[in-house]
């Protein structure tokens, strides 16, 4: 059976890129088709500035988030990465995989450890060597595909390169993972600045809708969001980008095959359009933000899960990095 494997960093609230961009797929299709596992990656939001108690709110957030978007834990595993040792016990092995030139060329690094020196702050250690943990998260599960957003490509390129290289000096031991991306809206931009991803870290958030807004705030992102100087309605990503992602982003609302190119052809203006995206985003939300009052109103449930989640996920990745550990010749603990 396909073994699948994703993320999500709890670095932010979740916005409606990680929802069109990663999770509504696992909840709409990677959870019925493959043994999948979902995990709140927290190591992953310790590599800049972080303030514990805000790491640990979000993270018992997204996993709330996840199971009011739709994940079943009957059908699929949900967890929270630092609760499995492995794959900080995995990290380290592709730490001495990966070349320190492969780690500065990743374009998330060379962004952010920019933004970090622009504000003064000194960039940690970790930042660089994100991605190498990234892999290990993937390549403890045998993992086969890896549903994301188009920024992680490249990450998931690294890890391809990662696993061939191991494998070609210590014999076949990771499965090679490919990236699987959504058909439209897997780089959902923000609203105010069509040329940046819509990230749950940006400042401010006017142009990031998050998936917790309230249809009234989720009405004033999208009226005000940023459009191209033009009249007419056509889809056309590199000259009206910020027309462009509104587009993507009804078509994504509307689901299966809606194509953005022939749904611009419905309209004659900005207004009617952006008015259209507003019901859309808002009617997709509805239920999540439902059910995810219900869950807040019960942590024991979601604590339950977890841990439940984080021992199937022990059992998958303990073999795995054993295995790993023994080829790369460190003596078995007996
Ligand atoms: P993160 O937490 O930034 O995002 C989670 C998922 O949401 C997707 N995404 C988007 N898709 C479309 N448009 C956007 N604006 C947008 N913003 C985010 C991301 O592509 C991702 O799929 N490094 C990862 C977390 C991670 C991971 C992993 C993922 C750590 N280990 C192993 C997969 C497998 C990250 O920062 O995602």
């Amino acid at each position: 059976m396909t073994r699948i494997f994703s993320g999500v960093k709890p670095t932010g609230h979740l916005t409606l890129g990680n929802y069109l961009g990663a999770v509504r797929r696992w909840v709409e299709v990677d959870q019925y088709r493959a043994d999948a596992l979902f995990s709140v990656v927290d190591l992953h939001a310790l590599t800049v500035e972080h303030d514990p108690g805000r790491v640990r709110r979000l993270s018992r957030q997204a996993a709330s988030l996840l199971l009011a978007a739709g994940l079943d834990p009957e059908r699929c595993t949900l967890f929270v990465q630092s609760h499995v040792d492995e794959h900080a016990r995995l990290s380290y092995l592709l730490e001495c995989t990966a070349t320190d030139g492969e780690m500065r060329r990743m374009i998330q690094y060379k962004e952010k450890a920019a933004q970090e020196r622009a504000r003064g702050g000194s960039v940690r250690l970790s930042l660089l060597t994100y991605p190498v943990l990234m892999a290990a998260d993937i390549l403890a599960y045998d993992t086969d595909e890896v549903p994301v957003g188009d920024d992680q490509a490249q990450h998931v390129e690294l890890t391809r390169d990662l696993a061939v290289r191991f494998n070609q000096r210590y014999g076949h031991t990771f499965t090679v993972p490919k990236a699987t991306h959504p058909g439209v809206a897997a780089r959902v931009m923000d609203l105010q600045d069509p040329a940046s991803k819509m990230g749950k870290s940006g400042d401010g958030g006017a142009g990031v809708v998050f998936l917790l807004d309230e249809p009234d705030v989720v009405r004033r992102k999208v009226m005000r969001a940023v459009t191209d100087s033009g009249v007419d309605v056509v889809y056309d990503r590199e000259e009206r980008p910020g027309l462009a992602n509104l587009l993507e982003v009804l078509a994504a609302c509307r689901g299966d095959g809606c194509d953005p190119a022939e749904l611009a052809g419905g309209y004659s203006s900005y207004g009617d359009l952006k008015r259209d995206v507003v019901d859309g985003v808002v009617e997709l939300l509805r239920p999540l933000r439902k059910r995810h009052a219900e869950l807040v109103a019960d942590p024991a449930f979601v604590d339950g899960v977890l841990r439940d989640g984080a021992a199937r996920a022990r059992a998958v990745a303990r073999p795995v990095v054993d295995r790993a550990y023994q080829a790369v010749g460190l003596l078995p603990a007996g």
